[in-house]
């Protein structure tokens, strides 16, 4: 059995800027308000026809973490690409990224978790890298969240906090038992898969019906989200799965270096940290830039925490996410 460890990280925010003063210029909102609940200031989204899209925003952080882990595109033996937003319906994106990265035949897979997606592909590499079925395997977030959002005053619960962009990773194999991905713990709740969702069209009722139902009110092709609701189970889950990485791993909060929890809300990840006790030091927050990324939250906040010098070798680092599903989990990396 080995361990697998990261070796490469990489991430792609598109450029353009959408403050919370853009968005109150197209909507009932408020900069006070959107900072005050979320602690969000700016978020990106891409611009129509600027070549963007889940896959190649998706491509554009793989290059990074590919040439970082100073692998090259064929070194890869496996793509996992986690997404809500994936560029088709079918096939998924990750077949995209394996087309655009010119690797032949490799095997792509789509992980569809959400907000959890990042930590649930992780967990998911780590197993085929520990059976020593693959050696080297990508893994990359990626969100384009802005095209379906709606962007008027009947959204704005939702609409303010999701912003678009991508980070990856690519883990391989080591021998070393005491590196890498010590433990990862995984979970999940459809009872409440409809508190925060997008459930239409499906295959129940394609898109030409909801077209010629022609009716205002249908509006279940936006994202759906009961805030309140999805928050309260937020903090419980996450304070939950961290503490079972905590006991599993066999590290005490305070031996944690680097906490980095999904950017869901600031006062998520305000609640858990003072939940644990830990200092400013010991966790790491980006929503304020970038907004919640579902998916792309976890890389784009990991490759930035590297970037900065504040996760190195030796750091014990807690990855830990909850989203719809209900969804959720934490990885326990020691670097
Ligand atoms: O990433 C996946 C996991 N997601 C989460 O964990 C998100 C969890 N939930 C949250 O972060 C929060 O519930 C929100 C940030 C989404 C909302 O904050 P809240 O404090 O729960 O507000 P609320 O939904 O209870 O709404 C309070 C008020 C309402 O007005 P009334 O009914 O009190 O008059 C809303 O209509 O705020 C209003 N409101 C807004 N006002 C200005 C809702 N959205 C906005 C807005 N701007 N963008």
């Amino acid at each position: 059995m080995f361990n697998s460890k990261i070796i490469g990280l990489g991430k792609y925010l598109p450029e353009n800027i959408v403050t919370n003063a853009d968005l109150e210029k197209i909507m009932e909102t408020s900069d006070a308000w959107i900072q005050e609940r979320t602690g969000i200031k700016e978020r990106r989204h891409i611009v129509k026809g600027d070549g963007n899209s889940t896959s190649v925003m998706g491509v554009k952080a793989a290059k990074i973490a590919i040439e970082r882990a100073g692998l090259t595109p064929n070194d890869i033996d496996f793509i996992l690409f986690a997404t809500l937003s994936p560029d088709y319906y079918f096939p998924g994106s990750g077949v995209l990224v394996q087309e655009s990265l010119a690797i032949p035949d490799c095997p792509a897979m789509d992980i569809r978790m959400q907000c959890s997606g990042f930590v649930y592909a992780l967990a998911t590499a780590d197993q085929f890298i520990k059976t020593g079925m693959y050696k080297n395997v990508l893994v990359i977030g990626s969100e384009y969240h802005s095209g379906g959002l709606d962007m008027t005053t009947r959204g704005r619960n939702i609409s303010v906090i999701f912003g678009d962009g991508a980070g990856a990773a690519v883990l391989t194999r080591t021998e070393n038992s005491n590196e890498g991905i010590l433990c990862s713990h995984l979970h999940s709740e459809g009872k409440y898969a409809e508190e925060l969702s997008l459930i239409g069209p499906n295959t129940g009722r394609w898109v030409p019906e909801i077209l010629s139902a022609n009716n205002p009110d249908d509006i279940s092709y936006y994202p759906y989200m009961n805030g309140q609701f999805v928050f309260k189970n937020a903090v419980v889950r996450f304070s939950e799965v961290i503490h079972k990485g905590l006991v599993t791993a066999g590290w005490k909060k305070e031996d944690i270096g680097m906490l980095i929890p999904h950017q869901a809300n600031l006062r998520i990840a305000q609640f858990v940290q003072k939940k644990f006790g830990l200092s400013d030091d010991q966790v790491y927050n980006n929503i304020e830039r970038y907004g919640n990324t579902t998916a792309a939250s976890i890389p784009i906040a990991l490759t930035e925490a590297w970037e900065e010098g504040k996760v190195v070798q030796g750091t014990k680092v807690v990855l830990a996410a909850f989203g719809s599903g209900f969804t959720w989990g934490s990885v326990m990396i020691q670097w």
